[in-house]
């Protein structure tokens, strides 16, 4: 059985962070073992993106991120954990230790194979549309994309296909050797009660959808005939093992690829396949829709991996929908911020950007409101709250209050008391009656949110001594791990112990297999101190004091701990003797 740290350390030593890294960004030289570049996680203009050859880790002094080498891979190109460490292990030729694998899925191999088949289909499947797009048949197709003006780089961008018929893809997949079962699987072909086997999406227009990846899973079909549209305008692949409509967003595949050309302020999310190629046509390209489903956690995973702002953008009647309001929760839950645009005239934005062009659509992505202002800008249009009518306008407060109050519970403090002050002011009644509302309905306690409180100097002496130690510096040694008040610094302290049992060196960068979860501000404490050798005689001054420290308060812990046993046992004189010995220890 293998063990999962020791081959990310196997596949971390096999793949040099300056190589990798260098393989994405152009770095430069600075220092021994230090380069830097332009962050490809926050937009700047200085580099400030530090990858050091040493410690095996990057950082970026502009927004704080830091990592090791899966990590960069895995936010760079946006995938999971495992997928990153797979990439990683190929690049240096490692194989994917059997039992890890089985780890994520028993039958993990055999599905790989089966889905690499459905992809080759679906990508096959593509080139075919895409002919057929331009064959004489094609005609009726490339005349309706002309008239909705869309250019021929944009139908080449998102790889518009035509499906001319029923039967010539079904014929043009046999040829291809594959397996008819296969084809139905990944929804490109359909079966009927008969028995007959047909394109599913024969005689419409074809927009392919891709995955995070780049490789086409399902297709969008738009009826361009009456004949068609009376089974529905648009007809998308069934739900396959490749697709499933809620776990994927169409071009999210565009959107990543504009993050890896610089960080992504915002993505626009909108309903329709046709907003998106309309809005990337008109400059906006970090667009996605929804393909006509309200939002899912799934989906708001993804986009939480390319950006921290997302915008959605829906139609005047979906958008006050609940499922909608459900959906932007999601997202905010998800850590986004989340700001919500409003389309006039009902139009959807392929329509808007056509009447009134790109710039006044850019105006109403900065008049977007924040989620909260949606909210009440909804309870507002919901409840009379204004009503000349006495009755009326009370019973349409007390609802309004009511809603408000959930929206409000789900802020943070500092904005909660900025939304309390606006919704008194709106409502009439006083602040007070909302801050009292909002601590007495709540049963459970908040728990207490991480704040940047100042760090003692015991744990400073904690984060000190492991940093020597993990780094490497010739003086340092922990025997015992101190009190932890964190997971980080207890996980760290195990970390460095376990090596201290082998007798191996511990390295930097598997703080971030260790600890994969700290914050930034704790990495910072390790991998942010100057322990440069012009620093090395105050740092082992000071690594003496912090040892001391600690050893004091293990001491100190000891007595407490013996005074409370003398208390139950006053009798017991060894116990006494043991506390003499203490004290005089600890002068
Ligand atoms: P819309 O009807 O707003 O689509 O539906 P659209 O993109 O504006 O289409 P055009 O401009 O008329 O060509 C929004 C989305 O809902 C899904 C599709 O994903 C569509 O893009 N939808 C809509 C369906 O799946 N089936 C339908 O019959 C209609
Ligand atoms: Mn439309």
């Amino acid at each position: 059985m293998v063990d999962l740290t020791d081959f990310i350390q196997q596949v971390k030593r096999a793949n040099d962070i300056v190589d990798v890294i260098g393989s994405y960004l152009e770095l430069r030289h600075n220092g021994s073992a230090n380069f830097v570049a332009r962050c490809p996680f926050h937009g700047e203009k200085t580099a400030s993106f530090n990858v050091n050859r040493a410690m095996q880790i990057y950082k970026c002094f502009g927004c704080g991120e830091s990592g090791d080498v899966i990590k960069f891979v895995e936010k760079y190109e946006s995938l999971t954990f495992m997928e990153a460490l797979e990439r990683m292990a190929k690049r240096a030729n490692l194989k994917m230790p059997e039992t890890l694998l089985q780890k994520q899925d028993k039958d993990y191999a055999a599905r790989k194979q089966k889905q690499d088949v459905y992809f080759a289909i679906c990508r096959d499947a593509a080139v075919f549309y895409y002919k057929a797009y331009y064959s004489e048949k094609g005609a009726v197709a490339r005349e309706y994309v002309e008239s909705r003006g869309f250019t021929p780089d944009t139908v080449k961008k998102f790889g518009i296909g035509y499906s001319p018929d029923k039967y010539s893809l079904v014929k043009f997949l046999q040829d291809k050797k594959y397996e008819t079962e296969d084809c139905l699987k990944c929804g490109v072909l359909q079966r009927s009660h008969n028995g007959d086997v047909f394109d599913a999406l024969s005689y419409r227009l074809i927009i392919p959808i891709f995955n995070m990846q780049g490789k086409v899973i399902a297709f969008g079909g738009r009826g361009l005939t009456e004949e068609v549209t009376n089974y529905g305008k648009y007809k998308n692949t069934a739900e396959t093992p490749l697709f499933l409509k809620k776990n994927n967003l169409f071009a999210i595949n565009v959107a990543k690829e504009q993050k890896q050309q610089s960080a992504l302020p915002n993505i626009v999310v909108v309903e329709g396949y046709m907003d998106v190629i309309a809005m990337y046509q008109a400059g906006f390209k970090r667009a996605v829709a929804s393909m006509g489903t309200s939002l899912t956690e799934s989906q708001a995973k993804w986009l939480s991996r390319l950006t921290s702002t997302v915008y959605i953008c829906y139609d005047g009647d979906a958008a006050g929908q609940k499922a909608t309001v459900r959906g932007l929760d999601i997202l905010d839950k998800a850590g986004l911020e989340v700001k919500v645009m409003s389309v006039p005239e009902n139009l959807d934005p392929d329509e808007y950007i056509k009447k009134y062009g790109a710039e006044a659509f850019e105006k109403l992505i900065e008049n977007a409101l924040p989620l909260p202002d949606y909210k009440l800008a909804l309870l507002e249009k919901t409840f009379s709250i204004n009503s000349p009518d006495a009755a009326k306008r009370n019973d349409a407060l007390s609802k309004y209050v009511k809603g408000a109050l959930i929206m409000l519970r789900q802020l943070d403090d500092v904005r909660q008391s900025q939304y309390i002050a606006a919704v008194s002011l709106k409502t009439g009644f006083s602040q007070e009656y909302f801050r009292r509302k909002l601590t007495e309905d709540v049963k459970t306690e908040t728990p207490v949110a991480e704040t940047a409180q100042q760090i003692s100097s015991e744990t400073q002496a904690k984060y000190f001594v492991a940093c020597c130690v993990l780094r490497g510096e010739d003086y340092a040694s922990v025997e015992e791990k101190p009190r932890c008040d964190t997971v980080f610094l207890s996980d760290l302290y195990d970390y460095l112990l376990k090596c201290r049992e082998e007798n191996v060196s511990p390295s930097v960068d598997m703080l971030y297999t260790i600890c994969p979860d700290a914050t930034e501000q704790e990495y910072s404490q390790i991998i942010d101190v100057d322990l440069s050798k012009s620093r090395r005689e105050k740092n082992k001054q000071y690594f003496k004091e912090c040892k001391l420290l600690l050893k004091k308060e293990e001491l100190k812990g000891k007595k407490e701990r013996l005074l409370e046993e003398i208390k139950q046992n006053p009798d017991d004189v060894s116990l006494l003797e043991q506390l003499a010995k203490l004290s005089s220890e600890l002068n």
